[in-house]
């Protein structure tokens, strides 16, 4: 499973780069907007210090425009994904930059139908919103297993990328499905390390360690 991670801030992806499981960025308008200064310069920042896809987001609606954008975004650098929302004229527009040979996420997918839409489209990445989902109280998740059933059904390419992700469980659930992806906030990714036992048995581990009195490098 990749872990994209969910954000714009260039601290926040400076952090976690050196973990060595960012495997590539989402961004979208209000994440931009929340981390304020021009899009081109954010997202060419990001694109120089993550090789994976770096997902940009249009903001015209109509298709000719749209296309206009994707093709500027993905000007910017080479691993930019052009993220279009799942929409008549966002298809078109995906439809058109993939002849192109331009990566593209289809974003704010909210059922099975839209999703089957999306890999017809040719879509690179689908990208589902399960927490959106919970909020309405739906299980966003049996979304991701119905996507996944549809598209191994059909042997569509396209990959799930889960979004919209608020815990460990969707992650957790998201790799037991076997989606493709999930893009995670960073405060999400970061929470993944601990678990009560680990720093318990580590303190154990450390105090019986130095009781000993050794050191495992020369002193
Ligand atoms: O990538 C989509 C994500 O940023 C939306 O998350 O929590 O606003 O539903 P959220």
């Amino acid at each position: 499973m990749k872990f994209f991670v969910d954000t714009a801030n260039i601290n926040e992806i400076e952090n976690l780069v050196p973990t060595g499981f960012v495997d590539g960025v989402t961004t979208n308008p209000s994440l931009i907007a929340k981390q304020g200064g021009d899009i081109k310069q954010t997202i060419k920042s990001i694109c120089s210090i993550v090789e994976g896809p770096v997902s940009a987001e249009v903001t015209a609606t109509e298709h000719n425009k749209m296309f206009e954008e994707g093709k500027f975004l993905s000007s910017i650098a080479k691993n930019v994904a052009v993220k279009v929302p799942l929409t008549v004229d966002g298809l078109k527009t995906c439809k058109k930059l993939r002849n192109e040979g331009i990566m593209v996420n289809v974003t704010l997918c909210f059922s099975a139908a839209q999703a089957l839409l999306a890999a017809k489209a040719g879509a690179t990445f689908i990208s589902p919103f399960v927490g959106r989902l919970d909020d309405i109280g739906q299980k966003g998740m049996n979304l991701i297993e119905e996507i996944v059933v549809i598209y191994e059904n059909y042997g569509f390419e396209t990959q799930v990328l889960v979004a919209s992700i608020r815990n460990q469980e969707h992650i957790i659930e998201s790799a037991l499905i076997g989606a493709d992806v999930a893009t995670i906030p960073p405060k999400v990714l970061n929470e993944l390390y601990k678990h009560q036992l680990t720093d318990k048995g580590l303190k154990a581990f450390l105090e019986d360690w130095h009781k000993t009195g050794q050191s495992i490098l020369p002193k």
